[in-house]
C-alpha cells in the first residue's frame, strides 16, 4: 500500500531488525534506474536491491559475471536519486570482493562514497567473512547471500537448489552464523529448501530475506522484471507473476504504429 509523507522515514539496518523481531516481513525488490526505483519506492518496498541481476535484465548477458563495479556504481546512483524511503543495498559485482579484503573493502567504500549507496550485498559466507569483518568493523553495512550464488554458477554448473543435501545444508548453516559473527545485518537466501530456510532464520538474529526459499524467512526480495512480467522466458515456479507488462507494452506499441502508419496520430490537438 502507498504510504504517506508522515509515514516514509528512511528505512535502516535497525528498522529491518525492528520489523524482525515485530514478525514484520520486509519486501524488497530490485531496482536499476531511478524510474521504476522511485515508483517502487512509492509503493512501499522497504529495500531496493541494486543486484547484479542488471547484467542479465538490463545488459542481455547470460550470467551476472560481466558486471562491473563503474556499472554497479552508475546503477546505484540513478536508483539512489529516486528514492527517499527504501534502503538502497547494492551488490558488489564477481571479482570485486574475492582477491582480498582490502580490495573488498575499498571497492564497497566506492559504492557507499561514490554510488550513495546504504549498504552494499556479497556472495558467500565462511570464505568472505574476513572481507566482511573489515567493512562492518568501518562502518558499511552488509548483506550476505546463501544459498543459489549466481556468481559461482560455472562451479555449480547449473541453477539447481542448493542445500538439499545434508553437506550443502551444513555449509549453509555454517556461513550463516560466520556471516552474523562477521557483523552482517541480513542474509539473503536464494533457492533453498524452505524448511533448511526456516531452520537459518530460527538460528540468527538478522533479517532473512528469501527469493525461492518459502515463507519461513523474515522477508521476501524478487527480481522486478520477472514479477512483473518484463521476462517472459524465465518462469522459476517461486516467482510470483504480479503483472503481464512485456504483453502490455507489446500491445501498446503495436497499437502505436498502426497509428502512425495510419497517420492517425499525432492529430491536430497532438500538434502545435
Ligand atoms: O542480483 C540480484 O538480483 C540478487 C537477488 C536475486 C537477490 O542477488
Amino acid at each position: 500500500m502507498p504510504q504517506s509523507a508522515t509515514t516514509r522515514k528512511r528505512v535502516t539496518t535497525l528498522r529491518l531488525i525492528e520489523m524482525m523481531q515485530q514478525g514484520t516481513p520486509i519486501a524488497a525488490l530490485t531496482a536499476y534506474d531511478a524510474l521504476t526505483a522511485g515508483i517502487f519506492d512509492r509503493a512501499g518496498i522497504d529495500v531496493l536491491l541494486v543486484g547484479d541481476s542488471v547484467g542479465n535484465v538490463v545488459q542481455g548477458h547470460d550470467t551476472t559475471i560481466p558486471v562491473t563495479l563503474e556499472q554497479m556504481i552508475y546503477h546505484t546512483q540513478a536508483v539512489v536519486r529516486a528514492v527517499d524511503r527504501a534502503m538502497v543495498v547494492t551488490d558488489m559485482p564477481f571479482m570485486t570482493y574475492q582477491a582480498s579484503p582490502r580490495e573488498a573493502f575499498r571497492n564497497a567504500g566506492r559504492l557507499m562514497k561514490e554510488a550513495g549507496s546504504g549498504a552494499v550485498k556479497l556472495e558467500g559466507g565462511e570464505r568472505v567473512v574476513d572481507a566482511v569483518k573489515l567493512m562492518t568493523e568501518n562502518g558499511i553495512p552488509v548483506m550476505g547471500h546463501l544459498g543459489l550464488t549466481p556468481q559461482s554458477i560455472h562451479q555449480f554448473g547449473s541453477y539447481r537448489e542448493r542445500g538439499s543435501s545434508a553437506d550443502e545444508a551444513d555449509q549453509i548453516k555454517r556461513d550463516a552464523e560466520a556471516l552474523q559473527n562477521a557483523g552482517a545485518f541480513a542474509i539473503v537466501l536464494e533457492k533453498v529448501p524452505a524448511d533448511l530456510a526456516a531452520e537459518v532464520t530460527a538460528m540468527v538474529d538478522i533479517p532473512t530475506i528469501g527469493i525461492g526459499a518459502g515463507s519461513g524467512c523474515d522477508g521476501q526480495i524478487l527480481v522486478w522484471a520477472d514479477m512483473l512480467g518484463m521476462t517472459t522466458e524465465f518462469r522459476p515456479r517461486f516467482v510470483r507473476r504480479y503483472a503481464e507488462l512485456a504483453e502490455l507494452m507489446t500491445s501498446a506499441v503495436g497499437t502505436y504504429v498502426q497509428d502512425v502508419r495510419s497517420r492517425s496520430f499525432p492529430t491536430d490537438e497532438e500538434s502545435y
